[in-house]
């Protein structure tokens, strides 16, 4: 995954330039637990092309979600499948609501959010927008 990522999608996922993904990321997939922090990778001909995460807020029912699809597959409906498999799992594990930070100029993931959860209105967060979004309204 690392090697197909531009600059471009990397700022738009970590909000800092950075030419590679950060180590923390590397260190938050290695100690996953399937309850407080989960992680959906989406697999074409053995390589990962996607990656969605979340991560609870400690003794709350929400928890932050990030997502990032690599530049040759984006907008073919990666990510939309795995935040809804994302979802389905929180929702299982009684998290109730993803919060999201979007960039303002992030068209692309302004659209995924509007299409995944019709009428979600972001509130202004310092440099970005916020968004609270229910995940039973995506779960199967
Ligand atoms: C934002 C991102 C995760 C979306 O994932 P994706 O797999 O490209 O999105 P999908 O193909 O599932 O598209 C879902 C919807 O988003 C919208 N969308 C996605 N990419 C778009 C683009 N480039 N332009 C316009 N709309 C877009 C569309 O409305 C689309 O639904 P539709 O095709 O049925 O109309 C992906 O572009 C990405 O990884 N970007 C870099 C990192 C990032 O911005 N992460 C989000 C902040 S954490």
């Amino acid at each position: 995954m690392a090697g197909s990522l531009s600059v471009r999608s990397l700022y738009h996922r970590f909000f800092v330039g950075t030419p590679a993904l950060p180590r923390p990321l590397l260190r938050q997939l290695a100690t996953l637990d399937h309850d407080q922090r989960e992680a959906v990778v989406a697999v074409h001909d053995g390589q990962v092309i996607g990656l969605a995460q979340y991560v609870r807020a400690p003794d709350t029912r929400r928890a932050e979600l990030a997502v990032l699809v690599v530049d040759a597959w984006q907008h073919r409906g990666v990510g939309r499948r795995m935040v809804s498999r994302l979802a389905t799992l929180a929702a299982r594990r009684g998290i109730t609501s993803f919060d999201a930070s979007v960039l303002p100029e992030n068209q692309a993931a302004l659209r995924a959010v509007a299409r995944l959860w019709p009428g979600a209105a972001p509130r202004p967060d310092d440099d970005c927008l916020h968004y609270e979004l229910p995940t039973f309204l995506l779960c199967r």
